[in-house]
């Protein structure tokens, strides 16, 4: 068992004026299997590329065991499984072949081109080779987007047999069923703790929740306090004036006693002084880590026709490669449809033939007129150059779409950000962050969740559970599509 120590790191992307990490300290222990846990943008991928060396930085990491990064890059995809395997281990066949059944992927995939591979496939048979070399500790981030409930199942259930692993996911199911150590990176500090995600969350919401009703009592504190403090103050000023005041029965006041009594009075205001002091210091620590998102709101069109869309006998075949066939389905106002199937199932297809792209397709699809859709589309390609082009190109509504972004955790200075340096994560709240601005009868979402937060995770179930708009969408995140879906279609 080895350690990795990271002491004061310091970081900010070259011409940012924002750090990423301010003087954080932390250790792990390399048996762990972790999960790293984090809004978007706060760090996550950094601090994996840190750990590996990339980048120049302020202060110590001390790693006495060598790291392994994925996704790593392959070289040539044309190469045969095998010797793309072959670039990052030295292991032999035999367990190679061993490791990938762990996996559920046949031997005969080593001796395939590696882009014949499905992506699933592809995910695995990467994510096997690190696992064959000995001592090493992987930093694995976000392997399991794209990737179809049944391989992400895969995954977490191969991960739990193993240690030695930082995992970066969003996935809280995944996450439950593969680590035993969570690192998070909070608002304002890094922690560490024992448990899964499930336990971390419910750790979290006790510790929220505490600040919380603290906080409330340490305000009702701190206002008692200071009317208090006043009111003696106030007295104490008044009994010391009286001492000089000469009264009606033209008796002199007892300069002595009047006197002794102000200064009693003024102490008790110092000390209600001195407690008001030190619980508005109590509460200024409190509430700092605690995540804002607030609630999103959508307002869909309504449709004067019930069924929006009908497909009949639907198949989707590119030239000989045929995608699905035998597809029948309706969309309904209020639906909200999971498209469900394994990678490679035409799932994208069939959302990009209802909005009237080009799909090669065989039997009857009909839209109804004057329908408005708004599409998140699965990859974000389209999120890149300068925000106010981005806006302008899309054609929403600037106060809005920034609104809703503040909401989803985005910072000011990131609207000053060239899109293509946002991460992962802040790439696709771009992305639904426009379909929200956009006012639709249909909601056509692929893959909305991939790389998203968890926090905007829930956000977003409570927005659709809320405003109930209708819905076609995949997504492979079981929690979500679980409290989510009213329908589902296979396949
Ligand atoms: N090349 C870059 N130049 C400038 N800023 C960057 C660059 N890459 C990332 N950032 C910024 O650094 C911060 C951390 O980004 P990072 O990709 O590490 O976040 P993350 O936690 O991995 O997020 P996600 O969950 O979305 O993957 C973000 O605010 C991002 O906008
Ligand atoms: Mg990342």
């Amino acid at each position: 068992m080895a350690q990795i120590g990271i002491q004061n790191l310091t970081f900010a992307y070259d011409g940012s004026y924002d750090t990423v990490f301010e003087n954080v300290s932390f250790q792990l222990d390399t048996d762990w299997k972790i999960g790293l846990i984090g809004r978007n943008g706060r760090g996550k991928t950094t601090l994996l590329h840190l750990l590996m060396g990339k980048y120049p930085y302020q202060g110590t990491i001390t790693q006495s065991v060598l790291v392994d990064y994925f996704p790593y890059p392959v070289p040539d995809d044309t190469l045969d499984t095998l010797a793309v395997l072959e670039t990052v281990t030295d292991a032999p066949i035999w367990q190679i072949q061993r490791e990938i059944s762990y996996l559920n992927v046949s031997e005969d995939a080593l001796y395939r081109s590696f882009q014949t591979l499905s992506s699933g496939e592809q995910t695995k048979v990467l994510l096997a080779a690190l696992f064959l070399n000995e001592d090493r500790f992987l930093l694995i981030d976000e392997p399991t987007n794209h990737l179809d409930a049944q391989v992400r199942q895969t995954v977490g259930a191969y991960l739990r047999r193993k240690k030695g692993f930082l995992l970066v996911s969003h996935d809280r199911m995944l996450l439950d069923q593969c680590i035993d150590h969570v690192l998070a990176i909070n608002k304002t500090n890094i922690e560490i703790q024992k448990g899964n995600f499930s336990s971390w969350w419910e750790n979290k919401e006790r510790q929220d929740g505490f600040e919380y009703s603290e906080n409330e009592k340490l305000k009702r504190q701190i206002r008692d306090l200071s009317d208090a403090q006043k009111r003696t103050a106030r007295w104490a000023d008044q009994t010391e004036k009286s001492k000089f005041s000469s009264q009606k029965s033209g008796l002199s006041p007892d300069r002595g006693y009047i006197g002794h009594k102000a200064a009693k009075m003024m102490k008790r205001s110092k000390a209600a002084e001195t407690r008001m002091e030190k619980a508005i210091a109590e509460k200024s620590d409190l509430l700092k880590n605690i995540e804002q998102a607030e609630d999103l709101k959508l307002f869909p069109l309504t449709h004067h026709r019930n069924c929006l869309v009908r497909v009949q006998d639907l198949s989707v075949s590119y030239g000989h490669h045929a995608v699905c066939s035998d597809v029948n389905f309706e969309i309904c106002t209020g639906e909200r449809i999971a498209l469900q199937g394994k990678n490679g199932s035409g799932k994208s297809s069939i959302m990009k033939l209802l909005l009237g792209m080009e799909i090669p397709f065989t039997g009857d699809v009909h839209i109804e007129n004057g329908l408005h859709i708004s599409y998140v589309p699965q990859n974000t390609v389209d999120v890149q150059g300068d925000m106010k082009a981005f806006i302008q190109r899309n054609n929403i509504d600037e106060t809005l779409f920034k609104a809703i972004l503040r909401k989803m955790d985005f910072a000011r200075c990131h609207f000053e950000k060239n899109l293509d340096c946002l991460s992962a994560g802040q790439k696709k709240k771009i992305l639904i962050a426009k379909s929200l601005c956009e006012r639709a009868h249909l909601y056509i979402w692929d893959e909305p969740l991939n790389y998203i937060d968890v926090f905007s995770r829930i956000q977003i179930e409570k927005l659709l559970l809320e405003y109930a708009p209708t819905l076609l969408f995949v997504e492979h995140d079981r929690a979500f599509t679980g409290k989510i879906a009213t329908k589902v279609i296979a396949l």
